[in-house]
């Protein structure tokens, strides 16, 4: 009975593995993707919250720039992004280098510039074609 035990979990092991494996090579194709650069509005606040979305900038830095748990507040940093967004940093920052559309770090600057002030804008939908526009 234990032997049919471990051969039973070696398997599932195998299977695991083999899984795992498999996943690793379904993944691949992303490294060589271009990202989803989607047709600008004239708002260069609005194109920054649309590639602060699509590069998932929120899930460290927080849906506002400011209520982030595994990255530092925004508010204050438009002057940073040149810098920070393309080569990363080394305390967690990854590098955004190959997944820039044109004008992503004036126009990440330009709404990070507005964060805190209440006139940022916040929508989610950053594939939508000129989403909802703030009001300010
Ligand atoms: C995996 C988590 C993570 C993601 C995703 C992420 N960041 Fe960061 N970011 C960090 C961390 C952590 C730091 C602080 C790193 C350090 O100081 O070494 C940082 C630092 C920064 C800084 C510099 C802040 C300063 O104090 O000068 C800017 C600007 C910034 N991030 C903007 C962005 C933008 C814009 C995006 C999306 C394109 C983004 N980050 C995505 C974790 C992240």
């Amino acid at each position: 009975m234990r032997i049919l035990q471990n051969i039973v979990s070696t398997a599932w092991g195998l299977l695991l593995l083999a899984g795992g494996v498999g996943a690793v090579h379904a993944a691949d194709p992303i490294l060589t993707t271009t990202p989803t650069c989607v047709t600008p509005t004239n708002d260069m606040a609005v194109e920054g919250r649309r590639a602060y979305m699509r590069m998932n900038c929120y899930s460290c830095h927080g849906s506002n720039g400011h209520n982030g748990i595994m990255g530092p507040s925004l508010v204050g940093k438009a002057g940073s992004v040149k810098g920070a967004v393309p080569a990363g940093r080394s305390g967690g920052m990854p590098s955004y280098k190959n997944k820039l559309c044109a004008n992503d770090l004036a126009n990440l600057s330009a709404y990070i510039q507005l964060l805190g002030t209440g006139t940022e804008p916040d929508f989610v939908n950053w594939w939508e074609p000129g989403p909802g526009l703030p009001s300010r």
